[in-house]
């Protein structure tokens, strides 16, 4: 690779993302940073790359990204161990190398002088210390509790406070960072599984805390570390990295008020396999959380958000504007039970359907779904295709409807409408094609009568389902192509 941060050596990196994301994450480190010897693990994905340090920094699947510092197979205690047995053991196991660690650290270092989002590194500020503000958006306080991670009623993001990096001359900033004999760190331990039964976090960070400060100089600073190492020790592996970014990649600094978890929105769209010139539509954007995602990486397609709620479409359209999307991107007021839309306009549709606490109270599943769903179906085009978020119920339900329609259209009368499609030339296609030549929005008539002739849910063929994981909740992200009825 060309842009290559020293030279042609690949650094080891790994990042953490959401259970269910990971595939997301080993698909895209490939993609977009080249990435060798990719490690799969529940969680995480442990990757090499020679890619610019700020092309790893805008990985979109991934929730936090690591320097490597170290990846080996689980400790495994002797039965009946001591206690002080235990810990010495434990002290040669996490400390490694001294010449390694010191290596790591300087690539650090160097990462932290490379990247070019000073905001979002840890190099010390004249106004801010390292550690010193603790914002709602701060990392140590990133636990995926909420689909919607901005705060419980979805208000504006805090502004970072942290001074204008680029008023500090480079040479200034480079000043800052520590030596790597001077380096201060905190330890940030999770401990699971059997060693758990030995060790609690605070005894596994003691242990390694006073090796690194025996082995290299360095000194415990809880508050204002320079860095923080982080340690996971689990049944199946024990990782140690450290943090190169002082903020959670999923923080967006494109987004002005979070909605879904950018990482999931960005799982859809990328599910979604929009296209160079795609026409796609959210039928219930909310802030519009997934359409920015798509237009983010999609320079080439537009975008449609539709609500029907004001409050949500001020606030789309701020995020809109704060994006620099608008000559690409609107928002509309409309009902996704009536799309103010052709049928077979629209390449792609991705929703986010209300589930949970939060939109509980805005549809009857029950009720709604259905005439929700064949909306979305009549106005995407045959070969377009369809990605939703889906509770678990939600989930069944529509793979209820959709094998009922199914039956439905297999039945004697659809059998003998499909018989008239093929020996007549597609009047099918023909009639849906023809909808979506008209003037203006389809009348209820007209999408009546294209649902009763054609079944329309019978022509989503099912592409695959991913379950993420929204924090307190799961969700269920289904795939499905648009197939031309006649030809099913
Ligand atoms: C789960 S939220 C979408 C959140 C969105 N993905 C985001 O990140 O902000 C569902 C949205 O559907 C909207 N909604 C509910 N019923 C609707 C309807 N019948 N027509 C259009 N929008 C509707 C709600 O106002 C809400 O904004």
């Amino acid at each position: 690779m060309t842009d290559s941060n020293h030279g042609s050596v690949p650094v080891r990196y790994f990042c953490t993302a959401g259970n269910g994301m990971e595939s997301f994450l080993v698909e895209e480190v490939k993609r977009k940073v080249a990435a060798q010897d990719v490690i799969h693990l529940q969680g995480k994905v442990i990757f090499s790359s020679s890619a610019n340090i700020n092309n790893i920094v805008n990985l979109k699947s991934a929730e936090r990204l690591f320097l490597l510092l170290n990846h080996e197979a689980p400790i495994k205690l002797p039965a009946h161990i001591n206690r002080a047995k235990a810990s010495s053991l434990l002290q040669s196991y996490l400390t490694g190398d001294k010449n390694e660690v010191a290596r790591v650290v300087m690539l650090w270092l160097s990462l932290q002088g490379a990247l070019k989002d000073r905001s979002t590194n840890y190099k010390v500020q004249p106004s801010a210390t390292v550690g010193g503000k603790r914002g709602d958006n701060d990392e140590q306080s990133l636990v995926i509790e909420d689909r919607y991670p901005g705060d419980s009623s979805r208000c504006k993001r805090q502004r970072l406070e942290y001074g204008n990096p680029d008023d500090t001359p480079m040479d200034q900033q480079d000043k800052l960072l520590p030596s790597v004999d001077s380096v201060t760190f905190r330890i940030c331990c999770k401990c699971s599984g059997s060693l758990s039964r030995y060790f609690s976090t605070q005894d596994v960070s003691k242990v390694l805390g006073a090796s690194l400060t025996t082995l290299l100089g360095w000194r415990v600073d809880l508050k204002n570390p320079h860095l923080e190492v982080n340690v996971n020790l689990t049944d199946d592996y024990c990782l140690q990295g450290i943090p190169l970014t002082k903020f959670p990649l999923a923080n967006r600094n494109y987004v002005q008020t979070t909605g879904l978890r950018s990482t999931v929105a960005w799982a859809m769209a990328s599910m979604a396999q929009i296209q160079p010139g795609s026409f796609v539509v959210d039928p219930m954007c909310g802030v519009g959380t997934i359409l920015i995602e798509a237009a983010k990486e999609h320079n080439g397609a537009f975008f449609l958000g539709i609500d029907n709620d004001d409050e949500q479409l001020v606030k789309a359209n701020e995020n809109i504007v704060y994006a620099h999307l608008e000559d690409r991107m609107q928002v509309l007021k409309a009902s996704s039970l009536v799309l103010p839309l052709h049928s077979a306009s629209v390449d792609t549709v991705v929703c986010d359907l209300p589930f949970g606490r939060k939109f509980s109270t805005k549809i009857d599943a029950a009720k709604d779904l259905p005439p929700i769903l064949y909306e979305m179906t009549r106005v995407l085009r045959v070969g377009g295709i369809l990605v939703l978020l889906l509770s678990p119920q939600l989930s069944c339900l529509i793979k209820r409807l959709i094998a009922q329609e199914d039956v439905k259209s297999n039945s004697t009368d659809s059998q003998t409408e499909k018989q008239d499609c093929l020996s007549d030339g597609a009047t099918c296609t023909k009639q849906l094609l023809s909808e979506g030549q008209n003037n203006g929005p389809p009348s209820a008539q007209e999408t009546k009568y294209g649902l009763k002739r054609t079944h329309p849910l019978s022509s989503l063929r099912h592409e695959k389902t991913v379950r993420v994981s929204l924090g307190a909740i799961d969700g269920l992200m289904h795939k499905y192509v648009k197939l031309d009825p006649c030809f099913k």
